[in-house]
């Protein structure tokens, strides 16, 4: 009786989860998915709870249970609450990582189970399942993990240690793709070699070193402009280990929630290639990003607010093209007002030009700008407005800088083949930005030399405020 009654949990659960995931499609409904997931893991966790104690004839204790929920609930709403907008991919990276470890901290204990406390090692094609799945639980989990660490740290730029500022390293000759393949392929070899010694402590070690080595090989050459794949495949990783745990304990809910995360990483990794015009071979094995900024040598006179009010009045489109420095500043709520003024002063067209990878995290200025109630008609993907440039009166870059950098269309350097939003070819562009200093891949911008060029100079909201205050008294 009680064991339908987990069975019908679990179907419940997985239902949320399988809705939160499609209500997440549009920044519309995506609270809703967001509540819809967190209902089916609360449902998930209990159930497995009443599984474990009442089925199984209580495994754990409770105090265990309860202190695990307790402490985990306090630091995860601590964090949700303390991070910053602008902190947040770095900590979507760190919960990435935790996914990761958890899973391979349930297959290490498993095989333990084995290994210290002589539990009957099942034999035939049970062990041999079980097995596999910890092994490669163990491979994906850990590699996720020290993965996820070093990418945490690619995004924040550096690490603080004791005052002093170190920068993230992005290295990787092309001898290093040798070894990652190598690693990967002996942790296969030392799966296999695991079904036939259970008990072998040795092998265990083996795998989680390599794992935590390749995971860090991985991530390493991986920089600039590619952030976005790694970050992605990571997400989707840290659900394949989930998933893979879950055939180890048997328990459906971890298998079905794991394959979600996986699946839907992936197809958010290769939607990040394409925006990036690359391969998953490519990001993997050619580090296109290197850690090298470009230096500047060239200046540029800065534009005030009056000027750039004076060049847009009587404008009949306007395409408003946001980045990172939108998120830093805050400036979504000032953007629209900007817009509004646009269109009750001069009835001008105004609409958004959204790069896929602007910010730090998939769907960043969409986020940001729903936030600020912009419709969402008015969001358009690069592909779609690209054309519309040409016949635009002024392009308007609130801190975008990489996704609109020209020299993605030279072929050389870490932003080579990235397709662009085509700012450039609008009849005068506006760009706000504090410096002519440059983006996250480190490539100087001609686009902020051009004669039909005005550079704001000045945090976003502040110049944003700016120009707003100037059309208003016009
Ligand atoms: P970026 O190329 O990173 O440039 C952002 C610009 O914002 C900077 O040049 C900075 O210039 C300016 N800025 C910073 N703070 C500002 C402030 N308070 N007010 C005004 N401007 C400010 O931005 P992007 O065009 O959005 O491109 C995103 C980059 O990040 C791409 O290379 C992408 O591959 C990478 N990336 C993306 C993701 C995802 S998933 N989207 C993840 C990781 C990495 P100043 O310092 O001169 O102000």
């Amino acid at each position: 009786m009680i064991g339908d009654w987990v069975s019908i949990g679990y179907l419940i659960s997985a239902t949320l989860f399988i809705f939160g995931l499609k209500n997440l499609g549009h920044p519309k409904t995506a609270p809703r998915g967001n509540r819809l997931g967190a209902m089916g893991m609360t449902v998930a966790i209990f159930t497995t709870i009443i599984e474990m104690n009442l089925l199984d004839e209580g495994i754990i204790g409770w105090e265990l249970i309860i202190s695990g929920l307790v402490i985990g609930s306090v630091i995860g709403y601590i964090m949700a609450i303390r991070v910053e907008m602008t902190g947040m991919p770095e900590l979507v990276a760190l919960f990435n990582g935790f996914g990761g470890a958890a899973s391979a901290l349930v297959a290490l204990s498993e095989s333990w189970r084995y290994i210290y406390e002589n539990d009957i090692v099942p034999s035939g094609l049970e062990l041999a399942v079980i097995y596999v799945a910890a092994g490669l639980s163990a491979l994906v989990g850990w590699m996720t993990l020290t993965g996820s660490l070093l990418a945490m740290f690619k995004l924040k730029g550096g690490v603080n240690i004791f005052g002093k500022w170190y920068q993230t390293p992005t290295w990787g000759p092309s001898w290093l793709n040798f070894v990652k393949v190598s690693l990967f392929l002996s942790s296969l070899i030392l799966i296999c070699m695991s079904i036939n010694n259970p008990t072998d402590e040795n092998l265990l070690w083996a795998i989680i070193i390599i794992s935590c080595v390749l995971g860090i090989l991985i991530v390493l050459p991986i920089g600039g402009a590619d952030m976005p794949v790694v970050v992605s495949l990571l997400n989707s990783l840290s659900g394949i280990a989930a998933a893979f745990t879950g055939f180890i304990i048997s328990n459906s809910v971890l298998i079905v929630a794991g394959s979600l995360v996986g699946a839907s990483g992936l197809i958010l990794t290769f939607i990040m290639c394409k925006a990036m015009n690359r391969t998953l071979p490519d990001v993997l094995f050619k580090s296109f990003g290197g850690s090298e900024k470009a230096t500047l040598t060239r200046t540029k006179v800065g534009s005030d607010a009056e000027e750039v009010v004076m060049m847009v009045d009587g404008a009949q489109k306007v395409i408003i093209v946001p980045g990172y420095g939108m998120a830093v500043s805050q400036c979504q709520h000032q953007v629209k007002e900007f817009a509004d003024l646009l269109k009750s002063k001069f009835d001008t067209e105004v609409k958004y030009a959204i790069h896929p990878v602007a910010g730090r995290m998939p769907g960043h200025m969409n986020v940001l700008l729903a936030e600020a109630n912009v419709p969402y008609e008015q969001l358009i993907e690069m592909e779609e407005i690209n054309h519309e440039f040409s016949e635009c009166d002024m392009a308007v870059i609130i801190g975008a800088n990489d996704t609109c950098n020209p020299a993605a269309r030279s072929g050389v350097g870490p932003l080579a083949g990235m397709p662009i939003i085509d700012a450039d070819k609008a009849r005068s562009v506006v760009i706000i930005k504090r410096s002519l200093s440059v983006g996250y891949a480190g490539v100087d911008n001609d686009l902020f030399y051009e004669d039909k060029t005005m550079m704001l100079f000045g945090d976003g909201k502040a110049m944003m405020n700016n120009l707003n205050s100037a059309l208003k008294d016009l």
